[in-house]
């Protein structure tokens, strides 16, 4: 039976029939994608996109990647679904590979089917393990749509569910464009760090089980804190008892340049990593990694989800992991990411709306701003930008509380052509939006 082709409008009409009214949508006019072919994808009327913002930061290798898709159909074809009740043998090759770029002593994983699903677990490992119930997370942060999830998010924009999960503090950003205590790197001593320990002194039971932050924050508008930001934050949190989660549901998988991982950028080793999005390229897979000893934390307590591990996500997962080391995706992102930097920072002193550009390898933020010095946000000209972008055919994501951040983070398959897109079409727009188009 040949499948139905929906309209743009059609599609409109049942979304708003049938789907929940928060079902958010990019662009005045929302782009109807129906085939992806590694960094680009097409619309219903043929026309071609470079995605650099890869599906929300989900399409880490390429879109329908051809060394993965046919192992995926053959998968697929033989065994679709088998519980972790059973043996079948890609969960286990999958999970030994995976602890094979994990840092530190990481090295024991439970596969889940999305991000928020794996912080979840990494929370549930954190109060298992230290006896402790509380949490610090960092103001911007956003850690995904389940209840635990919302409650260790720090934008309130993304907290609407009450009341939250008991005993969660936020702690500042390292968000020095906008500094809450309006002071300067490096002479600031970095106190949005120090204050963690404040934090746990004042509005905490003094232990906590741990501390949970994106090494870049993604949602929150690209925040990339100082060098030192987390070495600090780390030393504070394990002296009070916790454990330091990753949340690199955003920043595995390479994307912030030749590291696998966002927090060995900052020199550190977390206790458990919490992965999602670039994981699967595309297929719901979300996994948890963390020591031995942590997750015997575990031991004699039942752990089970119906679809984590199962043998298709495992072979695209596994997929994955192979095409970043083959085509060294990892260091292409670096490489990329800094060709698009330089190139981002000529546009900033070209055009006045580019109040900072920011981020590592190829997870980028330009924030937009009405005027230098006030850094006031310019949220409408942000969705503009985004708008006109989308008709010369790139499309570019947004984020932070203003909702004045582009946000660049391509797969890490593109090329310097790409790149030159990327900027000329920046370059482009914002030159059309100063002319009031
Ligand atoms: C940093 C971060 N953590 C967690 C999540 C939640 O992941 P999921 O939507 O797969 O539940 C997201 C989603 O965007 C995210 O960006």
């Amino acid at each position: 039976m040949k499948e139905k082709k929906l309209t743009s409008d059609e599609i409109k009409k049942l979304r708003e029939e049938y789907l929940l009214p928060s079902t958010m949508t990019y662009f005045s006019k929302p782009v109807n994608i129906v085939r992806g072919v590694m960094q680009h994808v097409y619309d219903d009327a043929g026309k071609k996109y470079l995605d650099a913002f890869g599906a929300v930061v989900t399409i880490s290798v390429g879109h329908c990647h051809p060394d993965i898709v046919p192992k995926v159909v053959e998968q697929i074809k033989t065994l679709q679904h088998m519980t972790t009740l059973y043996f079948h043998p890609t969960i286990a090759i999958y999970a030994e590979k995976l602890a094979s770029v994990m840092p530190g002593k990481l090295k024991v994983s439970f596969f889940t089917n999305s991000g928020c699903e794996a912080n979840e677990l990494s929370a549930m490992l954190a109060k298992n393990f230290t006896k402790n119930q509380e949490f610090i997370a960092l103001r911007h942060s956003f850690h995904g749509r389940t209840l635990m999830a919302m409650s260790l998010t720090g934008q309130s924009a993304w907290r609407h569910s009450l009341p939250y999960v008991f005993g969660v503090s936020h702690a500042p950003a390292g968000y020095c464009y906008r500094c809450p205590y309006r002071l300067t790197y490096p002479s600031c001593d970095l106190v949005c760090a120090r204050q963690v320990e404040e934090i746990i002194k004042y509005s905490t039971s003094g232990k906590i089980a741990g501390f949970i932050a994106e090494p870049i924050q993604g949602f929150g508008g690209v925040i990339c804190p100082p060098r030192e930001y987390f070495k600090i934050i780390y030393e504070i949190v394990r002296r009070y008892g916790g454990i330091c989660i990753s949340d690199e549901v955003q920043t595995g998988f390479g994307r912030t340049g030749d590291k696998m991982w966002g927090i060995e950028q900052w020199e550190c080793i977390p206790d458990v990593i919490a992965m999602a999005k670039g994981i699967g390229n595309g297929v719901p897979l979300g996994a948890v990694t963390t020591t031995r000893e942590i997750a015997e934390s575990m031991r004699g307590k039942v752990h089970f989800n119906t679809y984590g591990g199962n043998p298709v996500s495992m072979t695209q997962g596994l997929g994955v992991l192979e095409v970043i080391e083959k085509y060294h995706y990892a260091h292409n992102a670096k490489v990329m990411g800094d060709k698009l930097i330089e190139g981002l920072e000529e546009l900033q002193e070209k055009h006045l709306l580019i109040g900072e550009v920011r981020g590592k390898g190829l997870m980028l933020g330009v924030e937009l701003v009405k005027d230098r010095k006030t850094k006031e946000p310019a949220p409408q000209e942000t969705l503009r930008l985004m708008d006109i972008c989308k008709d010369m055919g790139l499309l570019v994501g947004k984020g932070a509380m203003a909702g004045n951040v582009i946000r660049v983070k391509p797969p890490l398959c593109i090329d310097s052509g790409d790149v030159d897109f990327i900027l000329g079409t920046l370059d482009k727009a914002l030159t059309m939006l100063a002319k009031g188009h």
